[in-house]
């Protein structure tokens, strides 16, 4: 069963279906709660193991570091990689299915795939006080129905660490709720700026398994950059 998993995801694509028809009525006080609270839950053993494994390296890298969080197979990070290479890019994802993917190019000098929970791999960066570049955030799981809110990324509490972390953040989605949720949490975490809305894309080529598949199924897909 799961073997076929990855290829039915590749095949097919159905639009989400959510019960909010906006944003989440309780967006704003989670944010808060969360922006003035402290994070408390234990890293995983397996993410703290990730993280000692390439601590030495980034922190030996003095040129611009990238992350690419939830990366997938990691095709994203490879483009990212081959855009910067002036960079160091991680690509991080928690399926290790998904990781070992093989693509006929070899993975660029400069990319590196880590298979770890984003949100302990994000406090423990913030702990060693690496500051990004770039962050990007391609089509993470939606969790669409209500009750989900606090595991979408701008709602869940390692939300400041990803804050923390600096850099230009780039989400890309095929829900506008959920663009329009990244973005107003960042307007409350970092008020006084100029209104910051998702916008409308298509891709001129495919940076990701997801975005070809939604491409391609006729999904409308939204970006939102936030500069920090
Ligand atoms: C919808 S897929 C998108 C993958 C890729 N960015 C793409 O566009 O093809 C979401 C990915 O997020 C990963 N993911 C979800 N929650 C995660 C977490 N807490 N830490 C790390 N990866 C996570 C999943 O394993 C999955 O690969």
């Amino acid at each position: 069963m799961k073997a076929t998993k990855l290829a039915l995801e590749t095949a097919r694509s159905r639009c989400i279906q959510s019960n909010q028809d906006g944003m989440h009525p309780k967006l704003e006080t989670i944010v808060n709660k969360h922006l003035n609270t402290h994070y408390q839950r234990p890293i995983a053993n397996h993410t703290q193991q990730a993280f000692d494994a390439i601590r030495k390296q980034v922190e030996q890298h003095t040129a611009p570091l990238i992350f690419d969080s939830c990366c997938g197979t990691g095709l994203s990070t490879r483009h990212i990689a081959q855009n910067h290479p002036e960079a160091l890019v991680i690509g991080i994802d928690r399926s290790a299915k998904r990781l070992s993917k093989t693509y006929s190019e070899a993975l660029p000098d400069n990319a590196r795939l880590v298979q770890a929970e984003c949100a302990d791999f994000w406090r423990l960066a913030q702990q060693a006080q690496w500051k990004l570049s770039q962050h990007f955030l391609l089509y993470p799981n939606p969790y669409p129905k209500s009750s989900q809110l606090k595991r979408r990324w701008h709602a869940h509490p390692s939300y400041p660490s990803l804050l923390a972390l600096g850099g230009t953040i780039e989400l890309r989605t095929n829900w506008l709720i959920y663009a329009q949720e990244f973005c107003h949490t960042f307007q409350i975490a970092v008020p006084k700026q100029p209104k910051i809305s998702p916008e409308l894309f298509t891709p001129k080529d495919y940076w990701t398994l997801f975005e070809k598949k939604y491409h391609q199924s006729g999904q409308n897909l939204y970006f939102c950059r936030l500069y920090q």
